[in-house]
């Protein structure tokens, strides 16, 4: 059958007791320390200590023991080592050094939240009550969507990720070497892109809607202004409304909403587009840090 979700994500970090409290607050459920639910994916995130932030490894669900062994043959054909038993397969992306676990489990049905009524010209759906959006309410992520990492080889990480495993690329920026995966209908579950080595750029998890990105990420910013990184804004690749925040690591994380969904890839049509025209369709001017972290020099000097 296929590949069909990105499971679960573990982040290294040097210190795993400084950064539990940001992803608690971003609505993740701690589990037990340093292990994360969401409220469709289960246990989808894990922190662990690391010399410096990263991204270790990254968890796929499969859908039977064909697909464990289509991917154990292509990566074998590129040369590249795995562990398998029965029910999983392990392998580590050469250049980048994360860890890549296929298991087996069953496809995640997701239940639609209540659709809030809006107004729009000459259609009015809501009228003589006010909208349900604007009443205190709590907003939570509904699952692990997509990571981006860097990579000094971008090509030969992508063909890991695609000729090895088996993504299919959804759409690139060939000038910046960037390339938008998915292992599922998500428009990307992993984007590669150059650096100077391997860091974790960016998480991002699915939310309900556009009201439930601004307001978690509004209580977020309430609580910590230095969190704030970049939005709220739409996507110009993937189409999915954002607002990213910073783990004290110095990780980005982003509430995701409205990602575009490829059902059919013969109906898809892949774009090359040209690296100004990716980043957003509309939002805030987009800050310095967002494209190249404030930490990376020193990271790059091999400092914490
Ligand atoms: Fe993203």
């Amino acid at each position: 059958m296929s590949l069909h979700r990105l499971r679960s994500i573990t982040i290294g970090v040097p210190s795993v007791e400084a950064v539990r409290g940001f992803y608690r607050d971003f609505g993740l459920d701690e589990t037990v320390p340093g292990r994360f639910e969401t409220a469709d994916g289960g246990e989808q995130l894990r922190l662990a200590e690391a010399p410096r932030r990263q991204l270790l490894a990254l968890a796929i669900g499969v859908d039977d023991a064909d697909d464990l062994g289509r991917v154990a043959a292509a990566l074998a054909r590129l040369g590249v080592a795995v562990a398998q038993d029965p029910r999983s397969l392990r392998a580590v992306e050469p250049v980048t050094g994360i860890g890549v676990e296929l298991v087996i489990e069953p496809r995640v049905a997701q239940k639609p939240a209540p659709r809030a009524a809006t107004n729009v010209p000459g259609e009015t759906l809501r009228f003589d009550a006010r909208s349900p959006a604007v009443a205190p309410a709590v907003s939570k992520p509904r699952r692990l969507q997509h990571v981006v990492v860097t990579s000094s080889d971008p090509a030969a990480s992508r063909r890991f990720f695609t000729d090895g495993i088996g993504f299919q690329v959804s759409d690139e920026i060939p000038a910046f070497g960037a390339s938008f995966m998915r292992c599922s209908t998500d428009h990307h579950n992993v984007l590669v892109q150059p650096g100077p080595f391997s860091f974790l750029h960016h998480t991002a998890w699915e939310m309900d809607d556009i009201d439930a990105v601004g307001r978690a990420a509004a209580a977020m910013v309430a609580a910590d202004a230095s969190r704030h990184v970049w939005g709220l804004g739409r996507h110009a690749i993937g189409s999915n409304y954002f607002w990213y925040l910073r783990d004290p690591a110095g990780n980005f994380a982003e509430y995701s909403s409205d990602l575009d969904v490829i059902n059919d890839a013969e109906a898809w049509k892949v774009a090359a587009s040209m690296p100004a025209h990716g980043l957003a369709a509309w939002a805030p001017p987009v800050p310095r840090e967002f494209l190249a972290p404030d930490d990376i020099a020193a990271l790059a000097r091999g400092e914490k």
